[in-house]
């Protein structure tokens, strides 16, 4: 059965407490935390998944969406995330190589999530240190986008990445998963769904997110 993660960028930050109640069906709470340099947008930071950590026994799913994410990762780790995913494109090799085994150390789970148009190849020197890795389906910044074409293949390329691994690695899509793209994405290999629009916009979210957990 595919993880549901309802993403909190589309929750009205006036309710947030009551709005996380709303998803706590969801198998994960996903964040999408923005810096205004790595994507054209700002969301939230360090003090919003503190106070969450206080309210909800969810694990939580953080998407770094920012620059040089090694100098933040252990802090998230502090903070009481338990999965950490940074972007391939966000630092040298090197230093997404040791933000990666700085997650780890720090015992929560660590990912690479990788833009559109960047090849699932591009994970393979850091494939031994991925417990997640995360396929945008849109361009990262924004929610409420359109699923793109090509995701389906690299959503394939991930899973047989994942399942070369001597260890489990779950394949997560984040971006435009709604009624309509979620069996795909769990026909190509997904094992995760961040759904952000589509669960905080139903007038039934416990109804969506059982719906798109039983997507085939
Ligand atoms: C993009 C964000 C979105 C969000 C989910 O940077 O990562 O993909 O999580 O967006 P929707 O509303 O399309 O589910
Ligand atoms: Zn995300």
């Amino acid at each position: 059965m595919v993880k549901i993660a309802p993403s909190i960028l589309a929750a009205d930050f006036t309710r947030l407490g009551e709005d996380i109640r709303s998803v706590e069906s969801g198998d994960l709470l996903h964040f999408d935390v923005m810096d205004g340099v790595f994507v054209p947008n700002i969301s939230f930071g360090l003090p919003v998944i503190k106070d969450v950590r206080r309210v909800t026994d969810m694990p939580l799913d953080v998407h770094l969406m920012i620059v040089n994410p090694i100098k933040y990762v252990e802090r998230f780790a502090a903070m009481g995330a338990d999965i950490i995913t940074i972007h391939v494109e966000s630092d040298t090799p090197e230093n997404t190589r040791m933000a990666l085994e700085r997650i780890r150390s720090a015992g929560k789970r660590a990912g690479l999530s990788l833009r559109p148009a960047t090849p699932v190849s591009a994970l393979e020197p850091f494939a031994h240190l991925l417990d997640n890795i995360l396929i945008m389906a849109v361009e990262p910044g924004f929610g409420g986008q359109h699923f793109m074409d090509g995701t389906p293949e690299k959503i394939a390329d991930a899973a047989r990445l994942a399942a070369a691994l001597d260890h489990p690695c779950d394949v997560e899509v984040d971006g435009g998963v709604n009624h309509q793209t979620a069996g795909i994405c769990v026909k190509a290999g997904a094992t995760v769904l961040v759904a952000g629009s589509d669960v905080f916009a139903s007038a039934d979210r416990a109804a969506e997110i059982r719906y798109l957990r039983g997507a085939l």
